[in-house]
């Protein structure tokens, strides 16, 4: 089987696929409403710490996994220790993926219906942005067909095969969604009123912080970079020999952390800008929480002239950077069943489609539900796939194996410091702070 596993074309086209996991609607929908939550600077600071610590590492760990077993992430477990029980740590990571679709699926669907509402002017016409995105989350039979219309188009991207499917996609969309970004952080910074919003942004204050502000950030972490499930164990399953995974994990989470930052450029200045109370307005970015990219950013919007263009294309490209994050996620699943039951790829997606919608469904019907596999994934089983993943590459694997893929059968030239110190983190560094972060959040 592994003679036929596709690979990605280029060099650009990996990154691009790898950037196109990771950046996503964590970035621009999860990660401002954390910051919020998280009492803001400080939760940045936290979050940039776990990217550094473990997770550049531990990306780096998922592309060794992958591209030494060549196959999906239950079966790289499988093949790389056989007979024991790391298996397990493999199915932990199909399961996560299948959580994180039950309700990312539905905050897909919000981003098109908004693509939708702002492309037919209905957006233009709003004057109450907050009523306007609760009457959505009201009403969850539309909820419910752009869930499943979000889900259709991820498996047609599956079905149509991994490069024309993932690389093409990600590698001129990416660049313009990045573009907009910086166009709408500027507009955001030069609304008057603003830098109080900036100040939230970056100017530490221990005034808002909560017990599980390392959980959450750590969380957050995980998400974004699309590590602790094995998403890149599969990304790297198809990469060529020639590729440097240090290179292209510290590439990635740069660019990562770029568009999340950007993204809380754009909406804390021009929340607070626009914001007609601003003594209560943390409390009200607090509460506004999973609302704050779909209420601010119209708001913005309507502060630009071509108002509608703005938004239109906005929404559009963010839907993009969504299907290419789904399609990351859905691969995961759909290969695993594919390897490991023998099922072809359109039954498989078909069958991983099905079981989205109905976990999506359930989600649009019950806020407590969509937020208990917000939570169940995010803070507890990407970190424990991550705790488990690091401990296998820093303890199980042979170290040769480890050293090869890292310096590609020695082409690239790390001398030895360099492996110690990733060896070190792995057995050390990461599990023992991805534990103290659990028992912390746990008992704080
Ligand atoms: N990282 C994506 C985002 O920020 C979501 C995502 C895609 C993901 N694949 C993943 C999260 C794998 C965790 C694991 O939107």
């Amino acid at each position: 089987m592994s003679e036929k596993r596709v690979k990605f074309a280029t060099k650009l086209g990996i990154v691009a696929a790898a950037a196109g996991s990771a950046v996503g609607l964590g970035n621009i929908w999860r990660f401002p409403s954390q910051t919020a939550d998280g009492g803001g600077a400080i939760f940045i600071f936290v979050y940039v710490g776990c990217i550094l610590f473990f997770g550049i590492p531990l990306m780096v760990s998922e592309f060794v996994v992958g591209r030494a077993a060549q196959a999906n992430t239950a079966g790289a477990f499988h093949k790389l220790s056989p007979g024991t029980q790391w298996k397990w740590v493999g199915r932990l990571g199909v399961l996560t993926g299948f959580v994180i679709m039950g309700f990312y699926m539905v905050v897909c669907g919000w981003t098109l219906d908004y693509f939708f509402q702002s492309l037919s002017g209905n957006l233009h016409r709003v004057s109450d942005f907050t009523t306007n995105f609760n009457t959505l989350l009201s009403n969850p039979l539309r909820q419910i067909l752009w869930m499943i219309l979000f889900t259709g188009m991820t498996a047609f991207f599956i079905l149509s095969g991994v490069k024309k499917g993932i690389e093409q996609s990600s590698k001129f969309l990416m660049p313009l969604l990045f573009l907009l970004l910086f166009i709408l952080a500027i507009r955001s910074v030069l609304l008057e009123g603003s830098s109080q919003g900036l100040n939230f942004l970056f100017k530490p204050s221990m005034e808002h912080v909560k017990p599980t502000l390392f959980l959450d950030a750590m969380g957050q972490a995980f998400f974004s970079l699309s590590i602790g499930m094995g998403c890149m164990i599969t990304y790297g399953s198809y990469f060529n020999s020639d590729i440097n995974f240090t290179k292209t994990a510290v590439q990635v989470s740069l660019l990562d952390s770029m568009v999340a930052i950007l993204a809380g450029v754009i909406i804390f200045p021009s929340a607070f800008a626009l914001s007609t109370n601003a003594g209560t307005i943390v409390d009200e970015l607090v509460a506004g929480g999973p609302g704050l990219l779909f209420i601010t950013l119209p708001e913005l919007f309507n502060q630009m002239p071509l108002s509608i263009v703005w938004a239109t294309l906005f929404f559009c490209l963010l839907s993009v950077a969504a299907l290419t994050s789904t399609i990351s996620l859905m691969e995961v699943v759909t290969v695993y069943l594919n390897e490991e039951y023998r099922l072809s790829r359109r039954r498989s997606t078909l069958l991983t489609s099905f079981g989205v919608i109905i976990l999506g469904v359930i989600s649009s019907l019950s806020p407590p539900f969509f937020n208990m596999l917000d939570v169940a994934s995010a803070k507890f089983m990407l970190p424990l796939g991550g705790l488990f993943i690091s401990l296998f590459v820093g303890w199980y694997l042979d170290r040769k194996l480890v050293s090869a893929q890292l310096t590609n059968e020695g082409t690239l030239n790390y001398g030895v410091a360099f492996l110690k110190v990733y060896i070190f983190v792995l057995r050390y560094v990461a599990p023992a702070a991805i534990l103290a972060i659990f028992i912390y959040g746990l008992v704080g």
